[in-house]
């Protein structure tokens, strides 16, 4: 049976990633896979990709709505991968249901680019803002998944 994965916007918080996923940070190296991972989207995160709670100190705020007029055809293959673009977003390339942080609304695509500096005016897609506000990922990264791919 195919797995599905599903991005959900948790409201003023990270991104929840359900399902069979690899997560890779900016230099390619596996952090996490399969289950259910909570990534960054405030920017704000000392363990980044991952979410370290950061976002309440910050005071991330977004209950945005996803854009369903794009919704694509979700390919068979289940696989998810998402990779950290150096002092960029996260760009997630396989089926994916993306919940809004509104928490009703849905979106169906193949690839996505999600903002993960937290200042995106299109979230949770990126819209290049972190290019404008210097976004730098200098975090530590802890937590890697021990099985290599
Ligand atoms: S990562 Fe936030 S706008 Fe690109």
């Amino acid at each position: 049976m195919a797995v599905k994965n599903i991005i959900t916007l948790i409201e003023d918080g990270p991104l929840q990633v359900e399902g069979e996923f690899r997560v890779y940070d900016t230099i390619g190296q596996l952090v996490v896979r399969d289950g259910k991972a909570l990534l960054c989207r405030c920017g704000a995160s000392k363990t980044k990709p991952l979410c370290d709670g950061s976002h309440a100190e910050a005071g991330f705020r977004d209950c945005s709505k996803v854009d369903k007029s794009r919704d694509e055809k979700l390919e068979s293959h289940t696989t998810l991968i998402i990779s950290c673009r150096p002092n960029g977003m996260l760009v997630a390339k396989g089926p994916m249901t993306i919940i809004g942080a509104d928490g009703q609304s849905k979106a169906m695509r193949n690839k996505a680019a999600l903002c993960r500096c937290g200042e995106s005016r299109s979230k949770p897609f990126c819209d290049v803002t972190h290019k404008k506000i210097g976004f730098v990922d200098d975090a530590l990264i802890i937590g890697k998944a021990d099985a290599p791919e």
